[in-house]
């Protein structure tokens, strides 16, 4: 991107948060270093597809397909339907889908469901209780290939979710100074320990 669309796209991001903050979470989008963290720490090696919730104006996704991940292989859920149109023209190859990502079976459909090697997941979840994100995120695991993860974006300075035990485990990247606010990525991995289910 050049700097002139950085600077377009900061003016958009920060106008549709002034309009929607609590579903935006953030005044700006991820600095580039922040999100090659991001698509550093996610499961793309493995084979699968790789879903994107939250995507915004497409910075994590611009970084997934400079890192050489196949735009066929990645799936996009955005709520907001201005931004959903921009990724559109922008990542024509990829599968952008307009909707919710806290409903990936009304969203994505059930049958047959896809699981992924990676879900790379942004939407705002502060205002949820730490229960209902637990459960949230045990949703998206049943999504997880084998060996496959879940990375977030976040400025918190704890675990946002929670381990689940025998589900999923939490570790964090260091902070990443340049991203306004400095945030670090939360890497959920499957808990293969012996409260996983099947583990003996
Ligand atoms: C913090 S921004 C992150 C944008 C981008 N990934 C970045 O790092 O700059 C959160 C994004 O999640 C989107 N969002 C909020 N609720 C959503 C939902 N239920 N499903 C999908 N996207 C949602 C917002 O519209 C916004 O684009």
């Amino acid at each position: 991107m050049t700097e002139t669309s950085d600077r377009g796209d900061f003016a958009r991001f920060f106008a549709t948060w002034i309009r929607h903050p609590l579903k935006l979470g953030a005044v700006a989008p991820s600095s580039p270093a922040y999100c090659r963290t991001m698509v550093e720490a996610a499961a793309t090696g493995i084979e699968g597809p790789v879903l994107e919730l939250g995507p915004g104006l497409g910075v994590v996704t611009r970084a997934l397909l400079d890192k050489g991940v196949e735009p066929s292989r990645i799936t996009s859920i955005e709520y907001e339907k201005s931004f959903a149109d921009v990724l559109k023209t922008r990542f024509p190859t990829v599968n952008v889908v307009e909707g919710d990502g806290f409903d990936l079976d009304k969203t994505l459909g059930t049958a047959p469901k896809t699981r992924f090697a990676a879900i790379l997941f942004a939407i705002p979840i502060l205002n949820m209780a730490q229960a209902q994100r637990q459960a949230l995120f045990t949703r998206y695991f049943e999504r997880l290939l084998p060996g496959g993860n879940l990375t977030q974006l976040s400025y918190l300075p704890t675990a946002p979710v929670k381990p689940v035990p025998g589900v999923f485990t939490v570790s964090s990247s260091p902070i990443v100074w340049s991203n306004i606010p400095p945030a670090r990525v939360w890497i959920y991995s499957q808990d293969t320990g012996p409260r996983a289910a099947g583990a003996r």
